[in-house]
C-alpha cells in the first residue's frame, strides 16, 4: 500500500480526489499526518505555488505528496486575479467583495473571456510532475445561481448558459479544471 498525502485543508478537495484514487493508495491529509504548518504561498505562478506545498510536505515528512492551486484568469485584465483569486479584493476569501471588484473592473470591457485553472505539483519519490486543467468561459455581467463557491456565479463555460453556481456539484464536477487536473493525477497514479 503506498501513501499519499494531498497538502491541503479542504475537506471537500479531499473527498473529491479520495474518491477517486484507486485502493492501493492510501490518501492522507495533513491532519493525518499531524502537519499544523502553515505553508505561505509565495510564488507568483500556479506552478510555483502548487510546487511549494508538495515539497514542504516531501521535504519535512519524506511521503509522496501533491499540492495543488487555482483561480480564475480573465483575459481583459491581463490573467487577473490568477494566483491572486482568494484575496483579490483584500480579504482572504470574500467572494462577494471579489466578483464585484471583478465586474466593476469589466464594466465596460467587450472582451469577457476567461479561464479557471487548476496546476497539480505531485513530488512521486523525489521526482516532480504537473498536471494542470482549464476550463474556458466568460465572465456574466451579473452574478447567477447560489451554488459552488468563489467566482461560480459569474463564471460562465463554454458551450452552456448557465453559471458555475447553477450547476449541481455533480454538473460542475464533470467539466471543472479541477476535475480536468485530477483526472490527469489519477491516470498517473495507476501506472506507479
Ligand atoms: P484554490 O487554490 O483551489 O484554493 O483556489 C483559490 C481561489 O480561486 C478560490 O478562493 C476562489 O476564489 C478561486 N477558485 C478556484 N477554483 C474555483 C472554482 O471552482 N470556482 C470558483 N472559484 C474558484
Amino acid at each position: 500500500m503506498y501513501q499519499l498525502v494531498f497538502a491541503t485543508n479542504n475537506a471537500h478537495k479531499l473527498e473529491e480526489v479520495a474518491a477517486k484514487i484507486e485502493g492501493r493508495i492510501q490518501l492522507l491529509s495533513l491532519n493525518d499526518i499531524n502537519c499544523h504548518d502553515d505553508i505561505a504561498e509565495t510564488g507568483t505562478t500556479f506552478r510555483e505555488n502548487a510546487s511549494i506545498k508538495s515539497h514542504y510536505i516531501y521535504n519535512k515528512y519524506r511521503i509522496n505528496c501533491f499540492g495543488d492551486d487555482s483561480g480564475l484568469e480573465i483575459d481583459a485584465l491581463n490573467g487577473e486575479p490568477g494566483v491572486y483569486s482568494a484575496h483579490y479584493a483584500g480579504e482572504h476569501g470574500n467572494h462577494a467583495a471579489n466578483m464585484a471588484k471583478v465586474l466593476e473592473k469589466l464594466s465596460s470591457e467587450i472582451n469577457r473571456t476567461a479561464r479557471f485553472r487548476t496546476v497539480i505539483s505531485l513530488v512521486w519519490d523525489g521526482e516532480e510532475h504537473f498536471f494542470e486543467g482549464t476550463v474556458e468561459g466568460t465572465i456574466r455581467h451579473e452574478l447567477s445561481g447560489t451554488a459552488g463557491f468563489g467566482y461560480d456565479p459569474i463564471f460562465q463555460p463554454d458551450g452552456y448558459n448557465i453559471t458555475f453556481a447553477e450547476m449541481t456539484l455533480a454538473e460542475k464536477n464533470q467539466i471543472s479544471h479541477r476535475a480536468i487536473a485530477v483526472e490527469k493525477l489519477i491516470e498517473f497514479l495507476k501506472k506507479v
